[in-house]
């Protein structure tokens, strides 16, 4: 609980000043007999025409009390003193008779939203940057789901355009059907590339490739079942790491989804009376934004990436009727998506100042070996291997004897990398370091689970019964109430990172519980207290702190193991 925030709501509830202001004048009593919290009255007095003194006097008559043993005015000044008692038994009881469900909340109940994320391109590797979009996008989905709203996760694939005629003239002149079958993606990307190389000495290959995207657009039935093939190979690659990562979609309308929907959308923006002329090309002058035109068509009439957006942008509204809809894509892409923005603005579609592009960083490795491999790609299986191979390492050194080490191992070896990129607001750059990704100690995700597991090994061998009538004013210690403090605060923070729409504000809270609850551990016998109540109440405490850190990591698309 955010005690400043509580006696701040108080105080507003009888002044009229806003609550930050309030939350600021709040100070910390240099002595405990004043109290652990103060209020100086003296601002108020120009307000309310009265001396401080009067003020506070009026005011400790006035204020709720609960969680409070005691208000007292002291001269100009109020004096707070919590009952921790109170607060902690509250606390511990609410987290452990909601269970997996504290934190949550009916907040969002009848409103729409839609998170697009992921999005990799068909026939080309799914990248750390696709990765970094899918753990942002997976986790933005869990923790606004968690407040009741009705959350629609779309993957917008890119599986349109001309590359595709590109790629079936490259497969009809060399593509090796075993290795395509082997490794999909390898061997697509091979004869793409080719295709470039190739194209550079004899430009005509580009003619073809335009030719094919042409016959695919019409229907031809053997392009289009080469399309079919390669989107067919590439989903069944992607689904494996999404199976890795435990992650699901809703839909998996991309940009191929919109090819019979742009037509009409051109023509509406035609009639708009906003499609110009420029060398051949349709756009959208975005002056007035101070932004470069929008292309609609190219000069050839072809349609382009952003004409897909523009149409699944009204296709979403139409189908959603979202309140908000989230666009997880690359900060490189931020300019793009303020013309996107600004073309639906200028048609006349006011909605879509609900619609967001929530931005991240890039991604850089400490280890050269991994960033080096051919193409200068990452193969995100590899890295995602990697990460479950090193814990398994990890594990045989330190735990050798546990059970299903390899489910163990992938648990915390992909949640160290989502982790990863949770961790900081996610508009900055992450670097990968394997030591310290999956370093149990430090602000990491194999510390965090390390955490929750080694609470669970004190309940195992808690004594049955143990957690009847327990006396929660045993919990008097710092080290208790602090943590009790961070417990109090989850759903505070969850609202806090759906507000910012940033997913690290849950990481952090993780972080801090778990330091909070390794503090209390490492400051006082649990299971070995002298004292019955003692014991039985930091039994529920620890319960309390394992099922906080449980639904945290959660809400980040991270598996808790009960053993580590
Ligand atoms: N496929 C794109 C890429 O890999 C990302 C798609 C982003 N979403 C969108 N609606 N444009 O860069």
């Amino acid at each position: 609980m955010d005690y400043k925030e509580i006696i701040a709501e108080r105080i507003k509830e009888n002044v009229d000043l806003e609550l930050d202001f309030i939350k600021g004048l709040i100070e910390i009593p240099p002595k405990p007999e004043m109290g652990d919290y103060a209020f100086p009255c003296f601002q108020l007095a120009k307000t309310l025409r009265k001396a401080p003194n009067m003020i506070a006097e009026e005011l400790k008559s006035k204020l709720d009390k609960e969680y409070f043993e005691k208000i007292e005015n002291l001269g100009p000044y109020l004096n707070f003193f919590v009952d921790k008692a109170a607060f902690t038994k509250d606390t511990l009881e609410k987290v452990l008779k909601e269970g997996e469900n504290y934190g949550k909340s009916e907040l969002g109940k009848g409103k729409n939203v839609v998170v697009e994320f992921s999005s990799p391109n068909i026939a080309k590797p799914f990248h750390v940057g696709h990765l970094f979009s899918t753990s942002v996008g997976n986790a933005l989905y869990k923790i606004i789901s968690s407040q009741g709203y009705n959350c629609t996760r779309i993957n917008h694939l890119g599986d349109w355009g001309t590359q595709f005629g590109k790629l079936i003239s490259a497969y009809k002149r060399w593509c090796d059907e075993d290795s395509l079958h082997k490794d999909p993606i390898k061997e697509l990307l091979r004869i793409y590339v080719k295709f470039h190389e190739e194209a550079e000495k004899d430009p005509s290959l580009d003619e073809e490739g335009r030719m094919y995207f042409k016959k695919l657009e019409d229907g031809c039935e053997e392009e289009v079942a080469l399309w079919k093939k390669f989107k067919d190979l590439s989903l069944r690659e992607f689904k494996k790491i999404y199976d890795l990562l435990n992650v699901e979609f809703d839909s998996y309308a991309g940009e191929s989804f919109y090819s019979d929907k742009m037509d009409a959308v051109v023509d509406e923006i035609d009639k708009t009376g906003i499609l110009v002329d420029s060398n051949g090309a349709k756009v959208v002058m975005l002056d007035d934004y101070n932004l470069p035109p929008c292309i609609v068509k190219k000069s050839d009439g072809a349609t382009i990436y952003a004409t897909r957006d523009l149409t699944a942008a009204i296709y979403r509204k139409k189908t959603y009727d979202f309140d908000k809809c989230i666009y997880v894509v690359g900060l490189d892409q931020s300019l793009y998506f303020r013309q996107i923005f600004a073309t639906l603005k200028l048609m006349g579609k006011d909605w879509v100042d609900s619609c967001v592009h929530v931005g991240f960083g890039l991604v850089r490795f400490a280890d050269k070996k991994l960033s080096t491999r051919k193409g200068d790609v990452i193969f995100l299986e590899d890295l995602l291997n990697r990460a479950i191979e090193r814990t398994l390492e990890i594990i045989n050194e330190k735990n050798p004897e546990l059970e299903n080490k390899e489910e163990v191992a992938k648990k915390i070896g992909v949640g160290a990398v989502i982790f990863t990129y949770l961790k900081n607001n996610r508009e900055r750059d992450i670097v990968f370091d394997w030591n310290e990704m999956l370093s149990f100690e430090g602000e990491t995700g194999p510390y965090v689970q390390y955490s929750y597991a080694r609470g669970k090994s004190i309940l195992r061998k808690a004594p049955a019964g143990i957690s009847e009538n327990v006396d929660y004013s045993k919990l008097s210690s710092k080290e208790e109430f602090e943590l009790i403090k961070i417990l109090h605060g989850f759903n505070k923070a969850v609202l806090s990172a759906i507000n910012k729409l940033e997913p690290f504000i849950v990481t952090r809270y993780v972080i801090d519980a778990a330091k909070a609850f390794n503090k209390f551990y490492n400051a006082h016998s649990i299971i070995n207290a002298e004292d019955e109540g003692v014991k039985a109440a930091r039994i529920q405490l620890v319960k309390a702190s394992c099922q906080v850190i449980k639904n945290g990591l959660n809400l980040l698309g991270i598996d808790v193991v009960e053993k580590m």
